[in-house]
């Protein structure tokens, strides 16, 4: 949804100005058109230069450029699908609060319709001086979105909260801020990520290779298109931004999260793999190896989705190595699904800790597409166009 998006970049007198240049970059790489605005205070920390180069795109700098024809601050703010300040100076989110429109980027703001996000950075005395945070309240009141400093050492040499937020967090945000008009807006999508952990013991347990990337891949792609998405994950990745996620261990732990969190959705995405088994008492303290072999008595674990009753889109994978179709269409009628992404798990190239996958999407009708290899992140795409145009989500 970012793609093709026009995107107001706010950059002001904070030393993170430099790492605008990065979400600059990584926009315009998303395929936004990115205008970047700059307050006399930035141009003295980064070149406007830099962004130009890095945007393709004239860099704005200055209210009074009779160079340029129309009133630049009210196009600027016209244009934009969002404005994203950051850094956000303390001296600035002050100027915002007051409404104070004197130099070009506060006179887009001000002239903006759009969704404005701010990500503050700044000294952390300057961010918990109780001025930022009345300034910063207010705004809030006022609609603007925030996306919280991270904690750390600052530029200053001082500790504490006031580092620019993670880029790619911010990037998350603004994801998700940009797809809010997208087709899965208002819609509710549980994801399931990773391989779950069965403990044997206090040190030992029972798991698989899945790393977890094609759920992360569904949560973003869901995100991207509006939806709220709940990440129910037992992968050790960082949750993307926008995103809430519930992290479990265990497959009885995944079960909970997963029907708590269908009660009121539209979708479950299941791309956890499960275990199948797990110890139904796990030993208490590890095991001393005494004997020359070990019996693990080992019961089922409850089918989750199966067991997830409502009207809600139902789409599960198979993972197979072999009579991929037939496994996979039997699992598709056993558990009630809607449709079942089946995936060749028999390459190291793609699959399990992959980049890649390479899946066919069954439905009860009998409809069978097969793809090529592809990134998990236009499998998610495939899977989310399938979703978005079932009858069952449409009605
Ligand atoms: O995580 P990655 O490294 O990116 O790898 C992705 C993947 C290969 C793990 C993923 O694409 C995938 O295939 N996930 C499902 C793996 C699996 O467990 O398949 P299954 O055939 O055992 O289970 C079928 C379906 O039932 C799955 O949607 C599974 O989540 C679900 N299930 C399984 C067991 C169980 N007790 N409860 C379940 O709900």
């Amino acid at each position: 949804m970012i793609k093709d998006s026009h995107i107001v970049l706010g950059i002001t007198g904070s030393i993170a100005a430099y790492k605008g240049a990065d979400l600059a970059s990584k926009l315009t790489q998303g395929g936004a058109i990115v205008d970047v605005v700059m307050t006399k205070a930035a141009c003295e920390l980064i070149r406007p230069m830099t962004f130009k180069a890095l945007t393709n795109r004239p860099i704005h700098t200055d209210m009074w450029d009779v160079a340029h024809e129309g009133i630049s601050h009210i196009e600027l703010a016209k244009a934009a699908d969002a404005v994203l300040i950051a850094p956000a100076s303390a001296d600035f989110i002050a100027k915002l609060a007051y409404g104070l429109a004197d130099d070009i980027l506060s006179a887009t703001v001000l002239a903006t319709r759009s969704p404005i996000v701010i990500a503050p950075a700044m000294n952390v005395n300057m961010y918990e001086n109780s001025i930022t945070q009345e300034n910063i309240q207010k705004l809030k009141d006022r609609g603007f979105i925030f996306i919280e400093p991270a904690e750390g050492h600052l530029a200053c040499g001082d500790v504490g909260r006031g580092k620019l937020a993670d880029v790619e967090d911010i990037i998350g945000e603004m994801h998700k801020i940009i797809g809010r008009s997208g087709p899965m807006a208002g819609k509710k999508v549980v994801v399931t990520a990773g391989g779950t952990r069965e403990p044997i013991d206090s040190v030992r347990f029972i798991s698989n290779l899945s790393s977890g990337k094609m759920g992360y891949a569904i949560a973003e792609a869901a995100r991207d298109q509006g939806a709220n998405v709940v990440l129910v994950t037992s992968s050790q990745i960082k949750c993307p931004a926008g995103i809430e996620p519930v992290h479990v261990q265990t497959a009885l732990e995944m079960r909970d999260a997963v029907h708590k969190a269908c009660k009121d959705a539209d979708a479950i995405i299941m791309a956890a793999a499960v275990a199948d088994y797990h110890l139904e008492t796990p030993f208490k303290n590890k095991i001393k190896k005494k004997s020359a072999t070990l019996d693990l008595n080992l019961v089922r674990t409850p089918d989750i989705i199966a067991e997830v009753k409502g009207d809600l889109v139902k789409i599960g994978f198979a993972a197979e190595s072999e009579d991929i179709n037939k496994n996979a269409k039997a699992k598709l009628k056993k558990k009630g699904l809607d449709l079942i992404v089946a995936n060749d798990v028999t390459q190291d190239a793609w699959g399990f800790g992959s980049e890649y996958n390479k899946v066919t999407l069954i439905d009860p009708e009998g409809n069978v597409n097969e793809y090529p290899v592809m990134t998990k992140r236009k499998v998610a795409d495939l899977i989310l166009d399938w979703l978005t145009s079932s009858p069952k989500w449409v009605k």
